[in-house]
């Protein structure tokens, strides 16, 4: 597969970015590359990256050459009791060539049974290609089109872990307009460019979704614990930040950094092998205790080791500093703090929630919320999931961690 990459020198500091440059060189770019009468397909997910590709695209290109199309996988997300796919067609449907592709069945049946993260990956990134190749090939397109950008290609070639849009089969030309950038660079175009703050400070969703918040074996009853899990944590946090800042979120202009910048809930198996409960906090507190207390090294070579508190000490803002300890004492890099319920053997499956602030997604830290008010979350995610035996917020840091759990 041919792809042209837009390579863009960025200024070592955000503030010197100047976006009105970058889209200068940017309609450049599109305009060298597409020639006349040639037909773009633009994989669009609704958010800032591939609305700002489609959006520069536009500024160059007539809109008849422009086919927007947006995949429903069936792993997108509720949004405030809204199916995804709904939302963005929204957004998108004045584009007239925009289109929104049914292919819920085909995901499902492919990555259902699968358990590995790195597994589902790969196998999500070949239906998505296989999906995007019929639909291009229909439209006859000369090129294809997205958001990717610098992280999704680093994090690809350096093999921490495989993006669904980097080294997709494409049978077709594929032009990177954004590859050169990271989140906060593209909301800065994304603002030059007009489009409204809706899109511009958009929660960046995954390509694969809630696939890669139903940790292990995929199935349905996961998949709808994940998904109604994220609608309620983004609906509360929004709420939460409403009432303390005023405001749904805190930005910073200078840095990038967004709080929260991503927010979802997370299932697991209530019996996961790669999982070590560990009971009561008090001893938490003396570091050397927890070490004499049970807690092993994880046997090597494990994707995900996670700790899981279960506890009825209250946490508390000191409370989030111990996954660093841990981390570096018994290399763990995951933490999970219960909040609500209890580890009861007798349902199936356990609920996460993941709130963290970030500029890039490349370093991230765990949102301090107050503890009754992740009670109250974790209630409801249980109070809508029956199958759901307890709720433990993710406490841990990016690095070690990652943001996504698989
Ligand atoms: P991690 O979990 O590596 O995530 O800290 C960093 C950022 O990348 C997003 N992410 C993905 N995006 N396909 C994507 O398009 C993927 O497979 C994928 N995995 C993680 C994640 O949501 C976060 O913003």
């Amino acid at each position: 597969m041919e792809v042209k990459r837009l390579e863009y020198e960025l200024p070592e500091r955000l503030e010197d970015f100047d976006p009105f440059d970058f889209i200068e060189k940017a309609t450049d770019f599109i305009r060298k590359n597409v020639k006349a009468k040639e037909k773009i397909a633009v994989s669009a997910s609704g958010g800032v990256d591939s609305t700002t590709v489609l959006k520069l695209l536009s500024m160059q290109l007539n809109e008849e050459a422009i086919y927007p199309f947006f995949i429903d996988d069936g792993f997108r997300r509720i949004i405030r009791g809204e199916e995804e796919a709904e939302v963005v067609k929204k957004y998108l449907s004045k584009y007239s060539n925009f289109k929104v592709i049914d292919a819920k069945e085909k995901f499902f049946s492919t990555l259902k049974g699968l358990s590995n993260g790195e597994i589902k990956r790969k196998v999500f990134r070949d239906v998505y290609a296989q999906v995007s190749n019929e639909e291009i090939s229909k439209i006859k397109a000369d090129w294809i089109a997205d958001g990717t950008i610098a992280p999704d290609i680093i994090e690809t070639e350096g093999r921490v872990k495989t993006q669904h849009n980097v080294e997709l089969p494409y049978k077709f030309k594929k032009l990177e307009i954004l590859a050169s950038l990271y989140k906060p660079h593209v909301r800065k175009v994304a603002k030059a460019l007009e489009l409204p703050d809706e899109i511009v400070y958009r929660i960046p969703c995954p390509g694969p979704a809630q696939l890669i918040r139903v940790v292990g074996e995929v199935n349905k009853e996961k998949l709808e614990i994940a998904k109604i899990a994220t609608d309620i944590v983004e609906q509360k946090i929004e709420d939460y930040c409403k009432k303390i800042w005023g405001k749904e979120f805190k930005y910073n202009e200078k840095t990038g950094e967004r709080i929260p910048f991503q927010m979802f809930g997370v299932a697991l198996d209530n019996k996961m092998k790669k999982l070590s409960y560990f009971k009561g906090l008090n001893k938490m507190l003396n570091r050397t205790t927890y070490l004499e207390e049970g807690i092993k090294r994880p046997p090597e070579p494990l994707t995900m080791p996670v700790i899981w508190f279960e506890t009825t000490t209250k946490l508390t803002p000191s409370l989030f500093k111990i996954s660093k300890d841990i981390w570096e004492d018994v290399g763990y890099p995951r933490v999970l703090y219960q909040v609500s319920g209890e580890l009861r053997k007798d349902l199936p499956y356990l609920a996460a929630i993941r709130i963290v602030g970030s500029k890039d997604a490349t370093r991230a830290k765990p949102m301090k919320v107050e503890f009754e008010y992740l009670q109250k979350i974790g209630d409801e995610i249980r109070k809508k999931n029956p199958l759901v035996a307890a709720v433990a917020y993710d406490i841990s840091t990016k690095p070690p961690a990652t943001i996504e759990f698989e």
